[in-house]
């Protein structure tokens, strides 16, 4: 197989595509939390009612039903810190996983899985629920009986409801957020906005995603301003470490910092919260990259105090291909220049969202997806995800010849880990793991960002066959 470029979608190498196309439930009856100790073990089940404490629901509640904050703020679990960013102190805290085999079960089947492959590459795009899907094609089929008088009609509105519904899941007001293609499109947009002038800076980490250090490069050569790159610490001690790194790139001539709300290559979640505050402080604005973690880890935006937030509906919110969002701040409106020229006026940040026709059935299904989400609930599933990732890394981490480039600490991750074995390059990992166990994973292979394994991404509905499935395969290969 021809090389990929280590920048190609953010240093994911696909042993199944060509170069340049690489990779980058019904509502459950929740009877039983399992206690998740900070190594990822099991330990121990508690009933419902007794983790959530002062819950007064019956134990076979859903999750979808309950109080999430009231949740949240009883069992003090891992997802409190994502949910503003902080992710300190996590190593001693437990986790409460709900789960039931029944509702993992019963959320698989409404996915159509490829059949003789383990799909362990959700990263990049996860697929539709079947009921997302066929809601999609019922869109297609609507908007094309009425075509243009569709478009002129109604097209509007329905686009608004389901910017709205994305606001309230988001945790911001429709007039903060709109839709776009992708976290490239969002992110992209913000950094073209600004009036960059010779010899300005911006701070970003090596580890940040390829499309958008590519595009910051290309502001160094238009207008000849300085990027200046921090790498992050895999295991840092401290969220102050982060944070530190992040300070001390800063200058007075630093015009926007962009930071990963989950680092792609690592399943790193940085403390965004501490360092927003340590940024604004300074008098810098700050752009995030939440690709995975929007929909993947339960946070409303405005809680991270962030200027800017990009993600992509297509990986976590189980949207169809090309959906995204853009989130910026109502005092960062003024000013900003739009890739395409709007007449909307300037404090409006519907003067971004002009990219012309594009597929309205895509936007009609975001409203099907939400509904998928939200019937698994956003706490579950950050929960699960975590849960599925501690699962097997826990059964490698220590194997010889194994090396993980995924943070230990649980509340520093989520879904996404990446792991290597040494003298076997990230590429002949992939390989060796689709054509020998029919296991599909990314390999990311990158000097720069010191990456060298296979990024791992199980979805909720991965099994944990599965899994051990891959932890076997990893071992056979580790054995040589
Ligand atoms: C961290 C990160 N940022 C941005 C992107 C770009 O996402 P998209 O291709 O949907 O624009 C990705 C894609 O994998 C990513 O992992």
């Amino acid at each position: 197989m021809a090389p990929v470029s280590a920048r190609d979608r953010g240093r994911e190498l696909s042993p199944l595509s060509a170069p340049c196309q690489s990779a980058g439930a019904p509502r459950g009856q929740a009877t039983n939390v399992l206690r998740l100790a900070a190594d990822g073990r099991i330990a121990g089940v508690v009933g419902l009612a007794q983790a959530k404490g002062t819950c007064k629901r019956s134990p076979a509640a859903t999750f979808a039903d309950m109080d999430k904050r009231d949740f949240l703020r009883t069992v003090g679990c891992a997802a409190t810190a994502a949910l503003c960013g902080d992710v300190s102190g996590g190593s001693d805290a437990t986790t409460p996983l709900p789960m039931t085999a029944d509702f993992w079960q019963q959320l698989r089947a409404r996915y159509r899985l490829p059949e003789g492959r383990i799909d362990l590459e959700q990263g990049y795009y996860s697929r539709m629920a079947n009921d997302v899907l066929e809601a999609l094609v019922g869109h297609l089929r609507a908007v094309n009986v009425d075509a243009a008088f569709y478009m002129r009609t109604r097209q509007m509105d329905d686009k608004r409801r389901s910017r709205e519904l994305l606001a309230e899941l988001a945790g911001c007001g429709a007039d903060e957020l709109i839709i776009t293609r992708n976290t490239t499109e969002s992110l992209d947009t913000v950094i073209a906005s600004f009036d960059w002038r010779a010899g300005d800076e911006a701070v970003m980490a090596k580890q940040d995603y390829g499309a958008m250090l590519d595009m910051f490069a290309q502001q160094q050569r238009r207008y000849d301003i300085e990027n200046r790159l921090v790498s992050l610490p895999v295991n840092p001690t401290t969220d102050a470490e982060l944070v530190d790194l992040y300070a001390n790139a800063i200058t007075a001539k630093t015009r926007l910092l962009m930071i990963c709300h989950l680092v792609n290559i690592t399943g790193q979640i940085l403390p965004v919260r501490k360092i927003v505050d340590m940024a604004h402080a300074k008098g810098v604005p700050v752009l995030v990259d939440g690709a995975h973690a929007f929909a993947q880890l339960d946070f409303r935006i405005p809680e991270l105090g962030c200027d800017y937030y990009g993600a992509s509906l297509h990986k976590w919110l189980g949207c169809p291909l090309g959906a995204g969002i853009l989130y910026v701040k109502k005092e960062r409106l003024k000013g900003m220049w739009p890739l395409f020229g709007d007449p909307c006026p300037d404090q409006f940040i519907d003067k971004l969202n002009h990219t012309g026709t594009h597929p309205a059935a895509t936007d009609l299904a975001i409203v099907d997806a939400i509904r998928v989400h939200r019937e698994i609930g956003s706490v579950r599933k950050e929960e699960r995800l975590r849960w599925l990732q501690k699962y097997w890394t826990t059964k490698v981490r220590e194997l010889p010849r194994v090396r993980m480039f995924t943070p230990k600490d649980p509340l520093r991750t989520c879904a996404i880990a990446t792991v290597g074995i040494d003298g076997v390059t990230p590429k002949e990992l992939a390989k060796q793991l689709l054509d020998r166990h029919r296991i599909f994973t990314v390999a990311i292979d990158s000097a720069d960002a010191g990456v060298h394994g296979v990024r791992v991404t199980p979805h909720l509905y991965t099994t944990t066959e599965e899994l051990d499935a891959f932890v076997a395969a990893i071992t056979a290969i580790a054995q040589g």
